[in-house]
């Protein structure tokens, strides 16, 4: 059965969902996590959308697996390629993450607002609804190979990356940008020095912790609740938060290192 106690799954296709897990923590201190990251088959973006569904189901498989009490997809590819049908096989509570065009348009003085995304995410049907809906001057921008300098910490090639894509626009009539990649929120300082001072930066991390915070109160799952001291309930190691990756070692992941600095609790090759 599950326990209250039992640990919340976070997943993304590499680093990018452990800023969502830092303001996941902050909403809920008392709760446990277990983060994966997967390097291995990273990116998930710029992949056909059969294969992500495999490796989502895969990760899936892992999480529960060890016994979490729900999973939050980190990663806004994944969940415009797999939330859907992964709420229709599993019986827990699963929330995805879509990019911030809701707030965007909220807070819009009829400037454009800059959607940075990847190509699948802006392609699916899960955005184009969201587009249909709030899209009045966004502007998608679809950004193949930025997730991959992120996971390099390659700062400087994402600056020139970053100053190529806003080229064309007149950034003085822009009211927003949304990261609309989990990944992009560590581009948020270069964004800052390229963008000028009134232009909104926008991402779903504090969104989605907030939204965690709600399902788990209603379907009385939060941590410290009644329940806790079910038999059934584990806890988890890593003081709050454990981290594990398909492929920690490969290639230039130096973030996930750093990030998870001793507590990269294992690799798994799934
Ligand atoms: N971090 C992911 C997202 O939010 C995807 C990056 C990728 O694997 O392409 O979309």
């Amino acid at each position: 059965m599950m326990g209250n106690q039992n640990p919340v799954g976070v997943f993304d296709s590499g680093v990018g969902g452990i800023g969502t897990l830092s303001a996941l923590r902050r909403e809920l201190p008392q709760e446990d996590f277990l983060y994966f990251g997967d390097t291995l088959h990273a990116p998930y973006g710029t992949k056909p959308r059969e294969e992500v569904m495999a490796c989502v189901t895969r990760v899936m498989t892992h999480l529960l697996s060890n016994h979490v009490k729900a999973v939050v997809i980190a990663c806004n590819t994944a969940t415009a390629v797999a939330a859907k049908e992964l709420r229709e096989t599993y019986d827990l509570p699963i929330l995805g993450m879509e990019p911030a065009l809701k707030p965007a348009h909220a807070m819009r003085h009829g400037g454009s607002i800059l959607v940075l995304a990847t190509p699948m995410t802006l392609r699916l049907e899960k955005f184009q609804q969201l587009y249909a809906r709030y899209g009045e001057g966004a502007i998608p921008l679809p950004c193949p190979g930025l997730m991959e300098l992120v996971e390099q910490e390659a700062n400087e090639q994402a600056r020139r990356y970053l100053l190529e894509l806003l080229h064309p626009y007149d950034l003085r009539t822009v009211d927003a940008v949304v990261l609309g990649c989990t990944h992009y929120v560590f581009l948020r300082p270069l964004l800052r020095e390229i963008l000028p001072e009134n232009v909104q930066v926008l991402d779903g991390n504090e969104g989605t912790a907030r939204q965690l915070r709600r399902v788990l109160t209603e379907n009385d799952l939060r941590a410290g609740n009644a329940g806790e001291n079910h038999p059934g309930n584990q806890r988890r190691p890593g003081n709050g938060a454990a981290y594990y990756a398909s492929a920690a070692g490969a290639g230039g992941h130096t973030v996930i290192h750093n990030l998870a600095a001793n507590c990269l609790q294992n690799v798994f090759n799934i």
